[in-house]
């Protein structure tokens, strides 16, 4: 009878064993290296920094979407928003004062670095042709990029939709917006010139 009761007693007592160490090992197996218990934002930061060097991928991509198929339909009102990227450097009134950027009213079409009492690097003076919408797409899109050297410390606007707005409002700040491209000018943006 007491032989009974110590097995029992000794069967209860391994299985207890059993499910402490299974419970152990099981801790060690789902806890990713470097992860603490009560770090759950720290873990979550982890995933997200994962992420970076895909975003990065998609910057260095080569060429720059065109936007003049997206011109005639873009949001002038959205774009006037988008603006606000710039008038920190840039008025873009009639008269406008310069500030760290030229005034940019009537921009499109404007030969490149002729605003009256501004003083341009030499990275802009050197390109020839005028700004059209192509060649404000590809500055805006990265100025570095366009314009090695040039002294206009931003960035870069990547979204297409963002750029199409932006330089849709540009247009009408304007004596008198620039015409809208032709049919033949977008199929020829679109066969090759993405560069
Ligand atoms: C941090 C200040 C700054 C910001 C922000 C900035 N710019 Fe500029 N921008 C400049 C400077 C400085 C120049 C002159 C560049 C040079 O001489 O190389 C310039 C030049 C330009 C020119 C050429 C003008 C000409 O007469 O040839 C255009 C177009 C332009 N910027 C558009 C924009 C737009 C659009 C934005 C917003 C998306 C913007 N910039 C944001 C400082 C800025």
């Amino acid at each position: 009878m007491s032989l009974t009761v110590n097995k029992i007693a000794a069967a209860g007592l391994t299985a207890g064993v059993i499910a402490m160490t299974a419970g152990l090992i099981g801790n060690l197996i789902i806890t990713p290296p470097g992860y603490h218990h009560g770090e759950e934002d720290h873990f979550a930061y982890v995933i997200e920094g994962s992420d970076a060097p895909a975003e990065a991928a998609v910057v260095e991509e080569p060429g720059v979407e065109p936007i003049l198929a997206l011109l005639a339909d873009a949001d002038v009102e959205a774009g006037e928003r988008r603006a606000r990227a710039c008038t920190a450097c840039h008025a873009f009134e009639a008269g406008g004062p310069n500030k760290v950027g030229p005034n940019l009213w009537n921009i499109v079409n404007a030969p490149k670095a002729q605003v009256p009492g501004f003083s341009y690097s030499d990275a802009l003076a050197g390109i020839a042709e005028p700004w059209g919408y192509h060649e404000l797409n590809l500055f805006i899109a990265d100025p570095k990029d366009y314009a090695p050297g040039t002294k206009m410390s931003y960035g870069g606007m990547r979204n297409v939709n963002h750029r199409a707005e932006l330089i849709a409002w540009m247009r009408t700040r304007a004596d008198s917006p620039a015409p809208l491209p032709t049919e033949e000018e977008i199929n020829a943006a679109a066969g090759g010139a993405s560069e």
